[in-house]
């Protein structure tokens, strides 16, 4: 068994995680709200038409805000739509994916579903078609509590109470020629820059995500960055990232190695925002809001065809990615990056939840169940709180078509307030089994409290309704912890989470 060793220190830490890098997507795309999250007439559907089903499983991830809704969709789409009687909400041409949007499900019917799921709505404003008068007047509506136009709209929709939403996009991918309204950086940046300083007059509490590039890989990322930033610096409070990695050609090391651009992706974008901040001598530090990351690639071609069969249809299976077991690897690697940079990324979103590349699955009328990239995401989310820790880890490296130097074994730590520590580690080889050696002595007298292992032989193995634990976590092998040093099996191609508490 070949080796590699971690070093973990409690003083020697990143920074707290804001647990909203355990955020999620639900976009009006696809069966991601009807027949998603809403399928009335299903027997799992409550009196409002939600699927309990589904409910458990979001709230078993611990998502604590989810971003809606969309996503290209909302470069159209006109928020007064989606609220008032139901019977009374226009049917729309959505020309984001070529459907059509009944607006069934709106601000009202998602603000009771995010409670119901133990989550926060993170609401972005169309500045696409729209701009900052619509923005405002969103804030207004959902936020501010009685006595003007839009409140009192509200109220009268039946909501008494504030929505009290508190985080707010302005726009989406707004750099994308395939965005409705896309713009210019400069075009941009001003338009956020007064959309943001209304939409804070109405309620200085809220919080704001610029649209960073929509990929690291579009031709004006980094520019695009820099000259918007320079429009609305002091307004806002996050630059979004956004990142999808696909493996169409079947190079697994290659593909598990993504990660090594996504850290290089968080870097960049630091690297222009602090530019920025020092340009103008500001005193604010922004952070980042990885609100769209996943693998996106599997559904590509069956999109094609559909769009072609059904333009304008409704809730078409879109973007139904199947996922296999080498992408709840590359998933869980992308947790342990964000983790390594929890002092700036603080708002991170899996796009999507459910359904449209998604962690849940379910069928019309049928069942519901977890995709293999749902347990990397319930794990972290379920133990990766607290402090993240400056791991210092020693492991061999591989190099692969795009990447040098690429460690084995990808792996960090956090430390919860309650004293236990926890290590995710990815194993990246495809051969061979490790042993990572963790030393652990500055802990105190720590005991190993559980090893949870995700591993299957067959990288392409997936999970379906008929088979829906085929790829699962089970009890890893584990090791043995002596006077603070830990030595702990890390299966060839795995994921695993080892649990450390006081013995
Ligand atoms: O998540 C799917 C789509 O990917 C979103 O609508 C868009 O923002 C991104 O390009």
């Amino acid at each position: 068994m070949k080796k590699a060793s971690m070093i973990l220190d409690k003083d020697y830490t990143i920074g707290r995680i804001d647990p909203r890098i355990y955020g999620s997507f639900i976009e009006h795309l696809g069966r991601a709200v009807y027949g998603g999250i809403y399928e009335p007439g299903h027997p799992q559907a409550d009196e409002q038409g939600f699927r309990k089903d589904v409910l458990k499983r979001v709230k078993d991830l611990g998502v604590p805000v989810v971003r809606y809704p969309g996503g290209n969709f909302v470069s159209g789409f006109n928020w007064e739509d989606s609220v008032g009687p139901v019977e009374q909400r226009p049917r729309r041409l959505d020309l984001a994916w070529a459907t059509t949007e009944t607006n069934a499900v709106g601000l009202h019917e998602f603000a009771d579903w995010a409670k119901k799921a133990d989550t926060e709505v993170m609401y972005a404003v169309n500045l696409g078609t729209r701009g900052p008068e619509n923005a405002r007047d969103i804030v207004e509506y959902a936020n501010h509590p009685g006595g003007s136009r839009f409140s009192d709209m509200r109220i009268k929709n039946g909501k008494k109470d504030p929505l009290g939403i508190k985080l707010w996009c302005l726009g989406n991918e707004m750099d994308g020629p395939w965005q409705m309204g896309s713009k210019t950086a400069y075009e941009y940046g001003r338009i956020a820059n007064e959309s943001a300083k209304m939409m804070k007059w109405v309620d200085p509490s809220i919080e704001l995500v610029a649209c960073g590039s929509s990929g690291s890989g579009m031709p004006t990322f980094g520019e695009w960055e820099y000259t918007m930033l320079n429009e609305c610096y002091d307004n806002i409070d996050y630059v979004s990232l956004h990142r999808y990695y696909g493996n169409p050609t079947g190079d697994t090391p290659g593909f598990l190695a993504r990660t090594m651009d996504l850290d290089d992706f968080i870097k960049s974008v630091v690297a222009i925002c602090d530019a920025v901040k020092g340009r103008k001598h500001s005193k604010k530090t922004l952070h980042l809001s990885f609100d769209e990351w996943n693998v996106w690639y599997h559904s590509n071609a069956q999109d094609e065809e559909i769009k072609k069969r059904e333009k304008w249809g409704q809730a078409l299976p879109l973007l139904e990615d199947i996922y296999n077991f080498e992408d709840a690897l590359l998933a869980g690697s992308m947790l342990i990056t964000f983790l390594r940079n929890a002092d700036r990324v603080k708002v991170a979103c899996l796009a999507q939840l459910v359904n449209v590349i998604a962690p849940i699955m379910t069928r019309n009328g049928g069942g519901c169940w977890a995709q293999t990239i749902y347990w990397p995401f319930l794990h972290a989310s379920k133990y990766g709180r607290g402090t993240a820790l400056r791991a210092l880890v020693d492991t061999p490296v591989y190099d692969c078509s795009d990447y040098e130097g690429v460690p084995v074994i990808d792996a960090t730590a956090t430390l919860a307030d309650d004293g236990s520590v926890t290590v995710f580690a990815v194993n990246r080889d495809m051969a061979v089994d490790f042993c990572l050696d963790i030393d652990l002595r500055a802990f105190g007298d720590m005991k190993l409290a559980e090893h949870i292992l995700l591993h299957h032989d067959d990288v392409k193995a997936v999970n379906t309704e008929e088979a829906p634990e085929n790829v699962a976590p089970v009890a890893g092998p584990g090791g043995a912890v002596d006077g603070g040093k830990a030595q702990v099996k890390l299966p060839a191609l795995s994921w695993n989470v080892i649990r450390f508490g006081r013995a």
